[in-house]
């Protein structure tokens, strides 16, 4: 990988709500060092909180936070990588590497905006990388090399786990893992409201519901086993469980979801071209 991580510098142009759970996150474990940080954000009272708050160097000034930067990660929102694209162009070169989390937003369209040949990887992370349960999609443009990838991989495997995807397959990334914390969160806070309309007090029946939900994946990601093996060996015959399966198929759970899924990637491919 060359240089270690933490002797890198590293610029996190938009540290929000994204960034700022991936800087604290690097801070935390020590992958990059403090002093060699610098964040920036659109409001210079926001730069003042958000320095206060994770104990770097954080301005609204790109262009000065990218100098002799070695990774660059954009935070921006999509609509706002363009204008931050053009600002920053004149102090990047062929060995600054540029990771981007934008939603939508191609490597094409950074590599045409930033000119030369500079190294850009795409990555599609989500929320859930504050408690280090990430998970993210990785891409990288035509210029970056195996070992900008892995730098990247490093970067977000820090933060919960991480798959190298074709671009192609990003918006559906974004659709699924990236916007599906919402969509469980409303699965978990229904299995909540069911456990309280069966009698539970509601804090019990939120832990019986998130624990479960975790343990389910958790069961998943271990044995690797197809889901619909699992759910069968849960469902003893004539029992209660089955009951429970009817109710979801005649809901029509599976086809909701899978819709949403839709709708959130075919959005995806949206957002870059807003005003
Ligand atoms: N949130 C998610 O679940 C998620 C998941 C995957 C990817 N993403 C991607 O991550 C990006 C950020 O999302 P977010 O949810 O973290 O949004 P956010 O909280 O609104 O963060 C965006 C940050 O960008 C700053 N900003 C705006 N214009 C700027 C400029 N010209 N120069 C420097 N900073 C500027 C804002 O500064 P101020 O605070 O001063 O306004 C804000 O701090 C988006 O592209 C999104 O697609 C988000």
């Amino acid at each position: 990988m060359g240089k270690k991580l933490n002797e890198q510098k590293l610029a996190v142009l938009g540290a929000g709500k994204l960034g700022g759970i991936l800087l604290r996150a690097y801070l935390k474990q020590g992958l990059f060092a403090a002093k060699r940080v610098t964040a920036t954000v659109r409001h210079a009272e926001k730069a003042a909180a958000q320095s206060k708050a994770l104990g770097v160097r954080v301005t609204t000034e790109n262009r000065e936070a990218v100098r002799g930067a070695d990774i660059v990660l954009l935070g921006v929102k999509p609509q706002v990588v363009g204008e931050v694209l053009k600002e920053i162009r004149p102090e990047l070169g062929p060995k600054t590497l540029v990771i981007s989390v934008a939603a939508s937003v191609p490597t094409s369209y950074i590599e045409q905006h930033l000119g030369g040949k500079i190294p850009v990887v795409r990555a599609m992370p989500n929320t859930c990388s504050v408690v280090g349960c990430g998970m993210t999609g990785i891409c990288r443009g035509t210029h970056a090399t195996e070992a900008d990838l892995e730098t990247a991989r490093a970067m977000f495997d820090a933060v919960g786990r991480t798959v190298v995807v074709d671009e192609k397959h990003m918006d559906a990334v974004t659709g699924l893992s990236a916007s599906g914390p919402a969509f469980a969160y409303i699965i978990l806070e229904s299995f909540a409201e069911a456990g309280v309309k069966v009698g539970l007090p509601r804090d019990v029946a939120t832990l019986l519901a998130a624990q479960m939900m975790k343990g389910a994946a958790s069961v998943v990601l271990e044995t690797g086993d197809h889901p619909a093996l699992l759910k069968d060996s849960v469902t003893t015959p004539a029992g209660c469980t089955i009951d429970g399966i009817m109710e979801l198929e005649e809901g029509k759970l599976r086809v909701t979801l899978i819709k949403a899924v839709v709708k959130a990637t075919h959005r995806a491919g949206e957002l870059l071209f807003e005003k």
